[in-house]
């Protein structure tokens, strides 16, 4: 299945998968980039990546959201292979990662090894909750 950043039309189609998953889509502007794998034109799994300047970081650090794969298309670890060619592809020192809890080991498996706290400034910078079963993981090479 081919993977690829998406045009506007696949964007706008992500967001409303993800408003009509969530109810709220987070901080999601024009910069914000989707990749995303496809079959027979329909989106079957997303990632979604933001560049954020946070304060006590002092530099540009790049975020992952929305990892989601389409129910009959999960099992085959397609979401690991959407965020190994992203990494593959763009190649960032640093990047982060919201997610769940339960979802540690898959991260790590991508090279996520690191649960990163954030304070409240940063959170709200990001616009992200906290919440006991999300945790914020870091790879860095
Ligand atoms: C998370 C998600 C992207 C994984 O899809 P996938 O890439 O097809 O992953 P697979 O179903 O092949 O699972 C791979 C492994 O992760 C485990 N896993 C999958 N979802 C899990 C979950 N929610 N909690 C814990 N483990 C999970 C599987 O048991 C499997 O483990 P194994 O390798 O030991 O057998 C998919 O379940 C999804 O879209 N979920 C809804 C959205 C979501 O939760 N996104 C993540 C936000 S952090």
């Amino acid at each position: 299945m081919r993977i690829r950043i998406a045009d506007d039309v696949q964007k706008s189609a992500v967001w409303r998968i993800h408003r009509a998953r969530h109810g709220w889509i987070g901080d999601w502007n024009k910069d914000t980039k989707c990749w995303i794998s496809s079959k027979n034109n329909q989106i079957v799994a997303t990632l979604r990546e933001q560049t954020y300047l946070i304060g006590d970081f002092e530099k540009n650090e790049t975020w992952l959201f929305n990892l989601w794969v389409r129910k009959s298309f999960r099992g085959q670890k397609l979401g690991q292979k959407l965020i190994a060619t992203y990494l593959q592809k763009q190649n960032p020192s640093r990047v982060f990662i919201d997610c769940k809890r339960s979802l540690r080991k898959y991260y790590e498996e991508l090279g996520f090894c690191d649960e990163i706290k954030l304070t409240e400034k940063q959170r709200k910078q990001i616009g992200i909750h906290d919440e006991p079963n999300q945790i914020v993981l870091m790879r860095e090479i």
